[in-house]
């Protein structure tokens, strides 16, 4: 990861951009008064009730609530993460990104790094044109040259140093870092990759991150090998083909995840092109917010095997935290021993789109899934649904679509609401505010003025914090917006949350003096988290307890005042 941009260079960007451009070189404006106006981007309008204030500095639509700065714009309309979107608008302005030097312990992403890695992509393209026994494979699979292009498909021959001799000029530290070459016990330095199909990975700006590599032959090692994770290379977060995708579609309503390259590429070929793949991971929450930040719907694609029918179960249990109303995430379960590949090619695209059209609600499938085997006629079976539903529900964020899900729960079991919520108490009760209010103040002004406090606190804190994240407030979602991007600075949580009515607040708090230096804010701000969380703990114990005491037969609250006492 690359040291953090320096605050007050984001703040000399922004003062040396006027945000009409920005705007206007994405879309048309007309001056109105002393503001521009136009059809908003961001949601379907006849008429404009987008603006956009010079003056400010800011936009804002009437209709749709989207508003921000220039940076903010950028990160929506272009789709970006916030960095990327720092570097476009330096780049709109003609100046370089200085970057501080990371105070983390995680090696900088030289950029020599992503240089090496595309030496390396230009190289196996290269070595592929003259490779027919690798050219046949692709061939065999179904593959043209067309496809193998867009995703710069390429071949690492056999033996052990072909790399190192073709980038002989390139330090040997350089290709460890990368990943493309591998050190034995004995010390001797080789290339990872040798007899395979080459696919690039690349991030969302298109450049080369990593590679996973397809043995030809079927007894040479596992079948594929992948990157390691590098500074640049993070397998949690990135997705196979999402640049790929990006680039082949305008609009990306839906995206449909599958479990390999060789199904993104094998969909691409028959014009599915809103693929995407994880790198031999699980399908993570990091992967989720990645996915919606560019779709709202994500289907994922496993293939019809028991693997793949767990990996969907994990990967709706990993989009839970990034849903809402508006998110959709549907699961398609292939038939056995079937994969997207071999699907598509027997049944063509229309016959694979079937499945696609036919995928199954996820959260429908969640209350299916763990109804099997209950029996909903008894009372007993619906409070067991009740007590297993529940844990999903609150994963959730507040909202919206929590609350629907928890009318679903109530519908299905008969429940009300008080009983399905008691037997999970945590996240239902209130801190008492007087109690936690200065602390949580304080903890704000310290986590605004520097995000990266966040994560050098004890990791078990923050999990326990992240947990009950909605009973803090402002806090709580300020946190867990860290926790998920690391990288987010003062700047970023500024135009996160520049709605008109907590951003003034949140700028004062940013811009607010303290009379003290790092080393004591980063000391101030654990021990507060700390001693937060311990409050919070407390306070539900009495809560849980007094409620036991009215209610002494309830077991499901008896295991709750267990698990929370053996914990604190
Ligand atoms: P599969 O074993 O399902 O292979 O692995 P596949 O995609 O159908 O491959 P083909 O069709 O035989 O070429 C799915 C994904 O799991 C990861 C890779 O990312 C692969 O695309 N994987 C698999 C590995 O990382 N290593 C392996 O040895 C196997
Ligand atoms: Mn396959």
């Amino acid at each position: 990861m690359a040291g953090r941009i320096p605050q007050s260079f984001i703040n000399d960007l922004l003062a040396r951009v006027d945000i009409v451009d920005v705007v206007e070189q994405r879309m048309s404006l007309k001056k109105a008064g002393k503001n521009y106006s136009g059809l908003c981007p961001f949601h379907d309008e006849k008429t404009p009730s987008f603006t956009v204030s010079q003056d400010k500095q800011f936009y804002h639509c009437f209709g749709c609530q989207a508003h921000g700065t220039a940076l903010g714009f950028i990160m929506e309309f272009d789709r970006l993460e916030f960095v990327e979107a720092v570097e476009t608008l330096a780049a709109h302005v003609g100046v370089e990104v200085p970057r501080e030097q990371s105070s983390r312990t995680q090696p900088k992403a030289d950029p020599d790094l992503y240089a090496v890695l595309e030496a390396a992509e230009r190289y196996y393209r290269q070595s592929l044109r003259n490779a027919p026994e690798a050219i046949d494979y692709l061939k065999n699979r179904g593959l043209t040259g067309e496809v193998a292009r867009d995703f710069g498909i390429g071949y690492a021959p056999p033996g052990w140093q072909n790399l190192s001799d073709e980038l002989r000029d390139v330090k040997s530290s350089l290709l460890l870092d990368a990943g493309l070459h591998i050190k034995n016990d004995k010390g001797r330095v080789y290339d990872r990759f040798r007899e395979r199909i080459m696919f690039p990975i690349r991030d969302t700006r298109g450049r080369v991150i990593g590679f996973g590599g397809r043995t030809l032959s079927a007894d040479d090692g596992p079948k594929y090998l992948n990157s390691p994770e590098t500074p640049v290379f993070q397998k949690g977060s990135e997705l196979y083909g999402l640049y790929e995708a990006r680039r082949a579609l305008r609009r990306i309503e839906k995206l449909i995840v599958v479990e390999g390259y060789m199904d993104v590429v094998a969909l691409a070929q028959h014009g599915v092109a809103n693929v995407v793949a994880t790198l031999g991971t699980a399908t993570g929450e990091a992967h989720f917010h990645k996915m919606y930040r560019y779709a709202d719907e994500v289907v994922c694609c496993f293939d019809g095997d028991q693997a793949g029918r767990q990996a969907a179960w994990r990967a709706l249990e990993g989009a839970l935290p990034t849903l809402n109303e508006h998110r959709q995430i549907k699961l398609v379960f292939l038939p056995d021993g079937e994969d997207p590949d071999s699907l598509i090619r027997q049944q063509g695209r229309d016959g694979f789109l079937k499945f696609i059209d036919n995928a199954v609600p996820g959260l429908e499938f969640l209350f299916q899934r763990l109804s099997q085997g209950l029996d909903l006629d008894s009372v007993d079976g619906r409070a067991r649904l009740a007590g297993l539903v529940t844990p999903y529900i609150e994963k959730v964020p507040a909202g919206v679509l929590r609350t629907l899900l928890l009318q679903k729960l109530q519908d299905a079991t008969g429940l009300g609401a008080s009983t399905a919520v008691r037997s999970k108490p945590s996240s239902q009760r209130k801190a008492s505010p007087s109690a936690l209010s200065k602390l949580s103040e304080r903890l704000l002004t310290l986590l605004l003025k520097s995000p990266g406090l966040w994560h050098a606190a004890a990791t078990e804190t923050r999990e326990g914090l992240l947990q009950e994240s909605e009973q803090l407030g402002f806090l709580g979602a300020l946190i867990s917006y860290v926790e998920h991007h690391p990288e987010a600075d003062t700047e970023e949580l500024l135009v996160r949350w520049s709605d008109e009515e907590r951003y003034p607040e949140l700028l004062k708090r940013a811009q607010k003096t303290l009379e003290i230096g790092p080393d004591e804010m980063a000391a101030e701000f654990r021990d507060g988290l700390d001693r937060l969380y311990k409050n919070l703990l407390n306070h539900q114990r009495r809560r849980a307890l007094a409620e036991l005491k009215q209610n002494p037969d309830d077991a499901e609250f008896r295991k709750f005042m267990q698990t929370k006492e053996s914990e604190a």
